[in-house]
This record gives C-alpha cells, sequence and structure tokens, in this order.
C-alpha cells in the first residue's frame, strides 16, 4: 500500500470541494492491477489505521496538494498542431487548417508520432483521462489506443465519421466507414482501460445514411460512447437548416437517428433552444464545455445558467485545436469568465470549486464514469496530480495568503497553468 501524506482535494457526491489541509491519501491496486484510493481524508484521523499496516509506504509531500486527475471531455490529438490558427469562424478555420492537417494522418507513422506528443502534452498537463477525437483514418484510433494502453491511461477515442462536404484526404465511403467503425469497436472498446467513441464530425459532414449507420451502431453498442460537434456557429447551425430541413432544430437532427442517449457527448451547444436544453436532459445527454475555443473562434458562450435550470449534464473541455491551451487551469479560468456572458449576469460568475468540479468529477458524471475516475474517494481508480502551488513567485505569494478554500482554487484557476502540475500519476502503472 502507498500512503501519501500532502493536503488533499476531493469532492463529496454533491459536488461539494473537500480539502484536509493535512490529508492522507492510501492507494492499493485491486485484483487486476488496477491502483485505487483505500482511503483519503484527514492525516489526523486516519493515520493510526493505514500507517501501521505491514507494507505500508509512506511518501511526504510538504507544501504539495493531491488532487484528481483533470478529464478532458473533447479534444482532437489530430489537431495538437493547428493551436493558434487564426480564422474569421469555425467554417473557414476547417476548411483552411484542420481538414488539410487532418489528411496527414493517413500515414501511421505520423499518428504514432503526434499521439505520443499529445500524450506527454496531456500529462504535462495533468489530464488523465480524455475523450478525444482521432480522423477520419482507421489507423489513428489504433495509434492513440496503442500509445495509451502503453502508458496505462484512460482514453476514449473514435475514428471520424465524414462522407460528405469533405476534402479529399479526409472524406471517408459511407459503408465502409460503418464496418471500420465497428472493427475498431471490437478491437479497442473494454480492452484496459480504453473506450470507443462512435465520432460523426458533425450534422454537416455525414450523410443520412451515415448518420442512420452510427445511430444503429449506438444502439447495439449501449456502452460504447458517442462524440460529436452541435450549435456551436450560427453559420454552421444555418447550413444545418438547409441541410436538414425537416428536423426541429440542430439537436435534434441527432436525436432522430438515435444519437442522444447516455454516454454521448456534444461539444459547445452554445446555439440552444430551451426545448434542445429539455432534450438534453431528458436523453441523459451531455455538454462539453469549451470556453477558450469558443473564445478563439468567436463562436459565443455556453449559458451556464439555463444548462442548470434545465439541468443537463455538462462538463468542461479544451477542444484543441480550435482551444487555446491543454491546461485545464486556462480552461477554467476561460469559463470563469465565459460564465459571466450567459443570460443571468448576476455578478459573479462560476464558483472556483464547481470549475474544478467541471473538469474533474462532473466531466466523469457526464461521461458515466462517475466513482470512477474524477475524485479520490475511496473506489476510485488511483489518478491523481501533485500541485505545487508555490511554483510561481506571485503563485506563491497569493495561495500562502489565501484565507479559505475558494481563495486557494481561485488563485490557481487565475495565474495557473501547466507549471503548477509537478507530477501526473497515472492508477494503472506499467
Ligand atoms: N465542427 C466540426 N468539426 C470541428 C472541429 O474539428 N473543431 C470544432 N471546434 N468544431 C468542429
Ligand atoms: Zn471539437
Amino acid at each position: 500500500m502507498q500512503i501519501y501524506r500532502s493536503s488533499l482535494l476531493r469532492f463529496a457526491d454533491d459536488g461539494q470541494a473537500l480539502y484536509d489541509e493535512d490529508g492522507l491519501l492510501a492507494v492499493a491496486p485491486d485484483d487486476r492491477g488496477q491502483q485505487r484510493v483505500v482511503a483519503a481524508g484527514s492525516w489526523q484521523a486516519l493515520q493510526a489505521q493505514f500507517t501501521g499496516q505491514p507494507g505500508a509506504e509512506v511518501t511526504h509531500l510538504p507544501g504539495r496538494i493531491l488532487a484528481p486527475g483533470f478529464i478532458d471531455l473533447h479534444i482532437h490529438y489530430p489537431q495538437t498542431d493547428v493551436i493558434g490558427a487564426p480564422a474569421a469562424g469555425l467554417l473557414p478555420w476547417l476548411e483552411k487548417y484542420t481538414f488539410p492537417h487532418e489528411s496527414a494522418f493517413c500515414e501511421r507513422a505520423h499518428a504514432d508520432s503526434v499521439a505520443e506528443f499529445f500524450l506527454d502534452e496531456l500529462q504535462r498537463n495533468g489530464v488523465t483521462t480524455a475523450l478525444a477525437f482521432a480522423t477520419s483514418h482507421p489507423g489513428s484510433v489504433d495509434a492513440l489506443m496503442g500509445a495509451s494502453q502503453a502508458r496505462g491511461m484512460r482514453m476514449i477515442t473514435g475514428k471520424v465519421l465524414q462522407d460528405r462536404h469533405s476534402p479529399d484526404g479526409v472524406r471517408d465511403q459511407t459503408e465502409q466507414s460503418l464496418i471500420d467503425t465497428e472493427t475498431l469497436i471490437q478491437r479497442w472498446h473494454g480492452v484496459d482501460r480504453l473506450g470507443y467513441a462512435i465520432t460523426p464530425r458533425f450534422a454537416p459532414t455525414s450523410t443520412h445514411e451515415q448518420l442512420r449507420g452510427a445511430g444503429e451502431l449506438a444502439a447495439r453498442y449501449a456502452d460504447v460512447w458517442i462524440q460529436s460537434h452541435v450549435a456551436e456557429n450560427l453559420d454552421e447551425v444555418r447550413w444545418v437548416a438547409e441541410l436538414f430541413p425537416k428536423a426541429r432544430s440542430y439537436l435534434s437532427v441527432y436525436d432522430d437517428f438515435g444519437l442522444m442517449r447516455e454516454r454521448a457527448v456534444y461539444a459547445h451547444c452554445i446555439h440552444l433552444d430551451d426545448e434542445d436544453r429539455a432534450l438534453m436532459r431528458e436523453r441523459s445527454t451531455a455538454a462539453a464545455v469549451s470556453p477558450t475555443s469558443n473564445l478563439f473562434l468567436g463562436s459565443g458562450f455556453f449559458d451556464f445558467a439555463r444548462a442548470d435550470a434545465a439541468q443537463f449534464l455538462y462538463g468542461l473541455a479544451s477542444d484543441v485545436g480550435g482551444g487555446m491551451s491543454f491546461s485545464p487551469f486556462r480552461t477554467m479560468q476561460a469559463a470563469y469568465v465565459a460564465g459571466r456572458e450567459g443570460q443571468t449576469k448576476q455578478g459573479l460568475s462560476l464558483s472556483p470549486g464547481n470549475l474544478w468540479w467541471q473538469h474533474t468529477a462532473g466531466a466523469a458524471r457526464a461521461l458515466g464514469l462517475a466513482g470512477q475516475v474524477g475524485n479520490l474517494q475511496p473506489g476510485c481508480e488511483a489518478d491523481f496530480v501533485v500541485i505545487n502551488p508555490a511554483c510561481t513567485p506571485l503563485l506563491e505569494r497569493k495561495t500562502r495568503q489565501a484565507e479559505s478554500l475558494d481563495e486557494l482554487l481561485f488563485a490557481m484557476i487565475i495565474l495557473g497553468d501547466d507549471r503548477l502540475i509537478e507530477r501526473t500519476v497515472v492508477s494503472q502503472a506499467k
């Protein structure tokens, strides 16, 4: 058993942040070799019971905070090199930068090398679980799955489906794309810590036949994830209305094809109406809120207040390469700023504890993985980060002055980046 003594951040079932200044985290392998949290709480209360056990090893990390590994609910690994590509908006950005970059993933060696860099960058930033787009090339999925498996990382990804309105090099063939998807589900879903996501890029780039086939697979493989984009940009919304004139709304296109259910995650969800929000809740479908991407591409603002009023699931995401950073701190910071925009404008935005929850335990709940990842309660897989709150002179100064947990978390959210992450530990040591 491995025991850590340091400050400890975790979350109660209701999302409340729990903090022990002098905390204890005990971790031990289960019968499959998966490291899990055995105990978490105050050092005072737990040390007598756990430090005395045979084989218990204590690691003391003074001045450090142990916290759940972050979960990125929506990211594109093949867009690692697209970050910072300027365009007037989503559609020209896709055409000018994204599709040409993604076409290079027909080469397996390129996919392998980007996958390794991408995973290094996730881990350097404290991200231990991601729901990631690959490209339309099946080998791009094999590359990310294989590299994640070798590191023991929890990764969910899928081959992009896009059989129309896409240039040569990324466009796939309807029937073959569905055969490839099923082959990849059978190859990877549920293997070690890997999961498959059926991945139509977005409604405009799939034919009705492809969406129908995706929905059929989603019904046959009920514990496989679904990921796509919806209602990100007004030109995109208008285009969908032309292509699917019978649909009530953009979101309902996905519902009409059986693509809204538990474990479905839609990036952006900006230009929704209240009927869409009620449908999100009814179908237990989640939104991946991507504030740095929405700011970069000028897409708009996710309405947190209306999402809460409708009570649908959501969590935070970087959306790299539309997004500006791999760092969950930069995403939480942007979410705080963007959270001022919605309808309420009550002055204050989201609380720091809630922002952090949205990128950890809340994101796990959105994925249907509550109690497994995104938290450090007993039974959770032991994915965690070691944070050094004194990693820069200003952070050292600000965090030292914090008089409450809110002040401490806020200082890190507003001033933090990858420098805060001293170490990232994934639960299945290989
Ligand atoms: N909509 C369809 N494809 C994409 C993509 O790659 N990035 C973003 N942000 N939106 C999309
Ligand atoms: Zn995206």
